[in-house]
Parts: C-alpha cells; structure tokens; sequence
C-alpha cells in the first residue's frame, strides 16, 4: 500500500455545516481508505473557547484556536475549511490562498460579485488548491442525472425546472440577524433565499444542462421589519424572503426556478425537473436515493415514470457503501465531496466546483436580484 499524505485541516465555524464537514472528514478514512491523501484534523476555529473546545472533543480535533487569523496563520495546516456566515468568506478565503493554504469554502461563494471576484484571483493568484461545497451535486442520485444527460438519453433538452421551498421565518416575531439568524440580515448574508437556497439550484442547473445567458425575476420580502437580534431594534428587514425567476440556458432550453421560505408545510423541499426530447428526469431531496426517469422510446404499453433506487453499487459513489437496496443520506454528500477533493490532490484535478466555477452562480444570484429590482431582463456576462 502506498505511504498516505496527510492534509492538516483547519476548520473555521462550529454550527450546522462545522459539523457535516467534520463528520465528513472523520468518515473518509473509513469509506475511501484507498485513497493517497488522507485528512487529519488539526485545528478548529470559533469565537467562544468554551464552545471551540467542545466541538475539538466531541469531533476530534487536536488543536483550537479563537480568532480564525491565528489559525490562517499557522504553519501546520495545509488547508483551511471556512464555515462560517457569508460575510467572512472573502475575507477569511483571502487571507488563506496569501498564506499558501488550500481553501475549501461553503456556499455561496460570497455576498456578492466583487467579493467573489476577488477571491477567485486571490486563489488563483496564490495557486492553491480550491472547491466551493454546492454538495448537492455529489448525492448519488443527482450524480446519476448528470450522467444520464451526459450521455444524450434526454437528446435536446426544453425545460430545467427547480424548486427550494421552506417555511421557517412565516412567524413575524422571529428575529433577525446575528447568531443563528444571520440568513434574516442581508448585511451577513448578502441575500436571503436567492444566495441561500437558490444558490444551490443553480449550481445544480448550470452542473446539468449548461450556462444561463440571461434572467428576469421577481423578488418579495413578505415581513418588512423585524427585532435585530444584535440591537433589540426593530429594523428593515433587507433580505429577499422569496424570489421567482425564469431564465433562458445557453443551450436554448428555458428554466424556471423557485424559493421561498414562506411555503407553509415545507421544510427544504429542493426538486428538479428536467425535460427533454427522449426522456426526462426528476428528484427530490426528500426522497434523495431516488430518481424518476421516464423515457418515450420505452415501448408504449409499458412506458412511464421509472423510480429508480439509486443504491446499487454501479450506480455514482454506491460501491463505497452498504449493499445494494440501502439507502445513505444528506451528511454522505459531504462525505462524497470532502472525499473528491482529497482525490483531486492526487489526480492533480481541481475539485469542482471551484472558486472560478462558482463564481458563475454568483453572476447569476447577482443578475437575479439585479432584474428584481429594476424589473427587466438581465444578461449574464461570460467570464
Ligand atoms: N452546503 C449547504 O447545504 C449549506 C447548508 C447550510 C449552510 N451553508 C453555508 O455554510 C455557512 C455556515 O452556515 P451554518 O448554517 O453552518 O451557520 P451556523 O450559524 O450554524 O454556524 C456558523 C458558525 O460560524 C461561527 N462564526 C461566525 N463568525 C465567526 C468568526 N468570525 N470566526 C469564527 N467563527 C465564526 C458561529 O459562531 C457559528 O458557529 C454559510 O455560508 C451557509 O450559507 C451551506
């Protein structure tokens, strides 16, 4: 067996994605122990020592450090893994490809195109290893998607259709802003539904059916004011709470997307549906393990919706698991993604969706908000 690399992570953030990283790192020697570059969990970053400390054990991190500057600066990690609100990722990105760090960052890339802009030539300046956690991708049954398409069996493709739906800030007296309400503040967030939720279809979206050229949308923010957490004021709320749009794809197909965090009864309700001229392609995150097909050459008396279990061990990242018929969940999409980036150290690949990637759906996040609030249609640049 050839001698593992070790990859010293430092992990900055403790909240709801620290964790399906960690786990994710404590997982891939286990699942993907074949592969070269192994991760070894060095350092971990949150502002309360208390808390930090915790997570280090609970996780296992050998090291912990309170002010992610220190970690950045530290000789021994290799590559610094920023989860933390959006409006400490270009700063904190920034700062790890100047100090010859790798950088893994959560979505969206940044609050917006000039942040973003400068990240993706801060990494590419430094030349350092990148990858932006869009992790839907890397469920196995949307990897069958892109591979299904791939391989022409939808033949022309029409419609793209994606849907985000939640219904979790309908209460007019919840907060905004600050710990675990940041998403609310768009002075943390950059945007409400659109960078956070929408974010995520139109990654998919661009991944599966190609480049959107331009965009017209729609916008509403449903409670105007709310108590901030950090001021106890009642203040304006700045975030779009949901966002309608439609788009045309460069491939001539036109796209139709929803989010909403209003949609009472759904708690992350993300469906996609693609239709094409042969066949076409559903899913949905509730029911993650499976994709409904239905192909028109199929002989007509038999034809309809397939629903396919996406657990045999043919099927994209299923060998590495149980047996055939069993199904994983949402944590192995991180377990999948932090597994590809170890991969693409050794194969020399990058990693995508890189900074440069992602910075696409930033464009598109940026035309769709820009088109809601002057109401027209908005072109989306070629980088
Ligand atoms: N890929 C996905 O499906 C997905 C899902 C949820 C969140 N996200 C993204 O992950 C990021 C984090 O979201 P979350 O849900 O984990 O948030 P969270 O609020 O659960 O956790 C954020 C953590 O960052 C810490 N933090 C904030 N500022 C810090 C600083 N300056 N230094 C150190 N620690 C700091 C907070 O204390 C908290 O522990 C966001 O960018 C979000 O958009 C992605």
């Amino acid at each position: 067996m050839s001698e593992k690399k070790e990859v010293r992570i430092g992990l900055i953030g403790c909240g709801f994605m620290g964790r399906t990283h960690s786990n994710a790192y404590n997982r891939v020697p286990n699942f993907f122990p074949e592969q070269e570059y192994q991760p070894v969990l060095k350092a971990v970053c949150a502002r309360s020592e208390d808390k930090v400390r915790a997570f280090a054990d609970q996780w296992g991190y050998e090291s912990v450090e309170t002010d992610w500057k220190k970690l950045v600066s530290r000789d021994d990690i290799d590559a610094v893994d920023i989860c933390t609100p959006n409006d400490t990722h270009a700063e904190i990105a920034i700062a790890a490809a100047q100090a010859g760090k790798m950088v893994l960052t959560e979505k969206p890339l940044a609050r917006n195109i000039e942040e973003a802009k400068q990240m993706v030539d801060a990494v590419e300046k430094a030349g350092v290893k990148n990858t932006v956690w869009y992790n839907y991708r890397r469920l196995p049954a949307v990897t069958l998607a892109k591979q299904i398409i791939d391989s022409g069996k939808l033949g022309k493709i029409f419609h793209y259709r994606a849907n985000f739906l939640q219904d979790w800030t309908i209460s007019a007296d919840l907060p905004q802003g600050g710990e675990g309400l940041w998403r609310l503040d768009a002075a943390a967030a950059g945007s409400g539904v659109t960078g956070d939720l929408l974010a995520h279809c139109i990654d998919t979206a661009i991944w599966l059916n190609g480049s959107i050229t331009d965009v017209s949308a729609m916008t509403e923010t449903f409670i105007k004011e709310r108590v901030h957490q950090l001021t106890g004021k009642m203040q304006k709320v700045t975030i779009d709470d949901a966002c309608i749009f439609h788009c045309h794809f460069k491939n001539g197909s036109l796209g139709l997307f929803e989010s909403t965090r209003y949609a009472r009864g759904h708690k992350a309700l993300y469906t996609f549906e693609i239709n094409g001229e042969h066949a076409s392609i559903r899913w949905d995150l509730h029911d993650l393990n499976r994709l409904e097909y239905f192909d028109h050459s199929d002989e007509s008396k038999l034809r309809g919706w397939r629903s396919i279990h996406v657990t045999d061990g043919d099927h994209p990242y299923m060998d590495k698991w149980w047996v055939p018929g069993l199904g994983i969940g949402y944590e192995h999409s991180f377990i999948h993604q932090a597994a590809d980036f170890f991969k693409s150290l050794e194969t020399g690949t990058p990693c995508s969706p890189t900074f440069k990637e992602a910075f696409e759906t930033q464009q598109i996040c940026e035309a769709v908000l820009k088109s809601a609030a002057t109401k027209s249609w908005c072109e989306i640049e070629s980088v």
